[in-house]
C-alpha cells in the first residue's frame, strides 16, 4: 500500500466522488481572480462538463474532511491516453502543498486503470506555477500545442 498523501500541515489528501454530501463545496471551489484565464472561474463549470458531457469524471480534492479542490480525468481513444483537466486547487488553500499530493493521488488512481501507459494534460505557457509543479512530477512535453496550450505527457510503466 502507498503511503498516505499529507499536505505541509499534515492533513491527508484524498480524491473523492462526487455526492450528494459533497458537490455544493466542489462546485464553490474557485481560484484566485488573476488565474481565470487558465481555469474556469468555478468549479461548478467542470462538474457540469463530467456530468453532461460523459467523457470526464470530475473528483473532489479533500484535506481531512475539507473540500479544497476539484481534478478530473478522461480517457483518449485516439491517443490512447489518460488526460487530467480542471485542476483547481481553491484560493484560499493554494501553497500548502494540496494540489501536489492530488496530482499524486490522481496519477496513482489512473496508473492503477486498464491500458493506462501515458497520462496527458495541458496548460497555458503563462502558468508558470502549474508549469513547475507538472515538471518537478515528470511530465515532460510531447511538442504538441492544443488551443495554445502546451501539451505533456507521464509515461506509466
Ligand atoms: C497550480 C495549482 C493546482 C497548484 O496547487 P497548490 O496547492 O497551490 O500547489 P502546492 O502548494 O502543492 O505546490 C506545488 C508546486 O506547485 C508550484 N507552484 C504552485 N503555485 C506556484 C506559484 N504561484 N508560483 C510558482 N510555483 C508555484 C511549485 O513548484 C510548488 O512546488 P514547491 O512546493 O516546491 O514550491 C494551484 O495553484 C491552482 O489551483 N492554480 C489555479 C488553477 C490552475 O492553474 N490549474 C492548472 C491548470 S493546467
Amino acid at each position: 500500500m502507498s503511503a498516505a498523501l499529507t499536505d505541509r500541515g499534515g492533513r491527508r489528501v484524498t480524491l473523492r466522488a462526487v455526492d450528494d454530501d459533497n458537490w455544493r463545496a466542489i462546485a464553490d471551489i474557485a481560484p484566485r481572480d488573476d488565474q481565470r484565464d487558465f481555469v474556469a472561474a468555478l468549479a461548478a463549470r467542470y462538474l457540469l462538463l463530467s456530468m453532461r458531457g460523459g467523457v470526464w469524471t470530475s473528483l473532489g480534492v479533500l484535506a481531512d474532511e475539507t473540500v479544497v479542490g476539484h481534478v478530473m480525468w478522461a480517457y483518449d481513444e485516439d491517443d490512447e491516453a489518460y488526460w487530467i483537466g480542471g485542476v483547481v486547487i481553491d484560493a484560499s488553500e493554494q501553497g500548502k502543498g494540496v494540489g501536489r499530493q492530488a496530482m499524486l493521488a490522481l496519477i496513482q488512481l489512473l496508473s492503477e486503470r486498464p491500458n493506462c501507459r501515458e497520462i496527458r494534460l495541458s496548460y497555458s505557457p503563462r502558468n508558470t506555477g502549474a508549469a513547475k509543479l507538472y515538471e518537478a512530477l515528470g511530465f515532460a512535453p510531447t511538442g504538441e500545442v492544443e488551443d495554445d496550450e502546451i501539451v505533456v505527457r507521464l509515461l506509466v510503466e
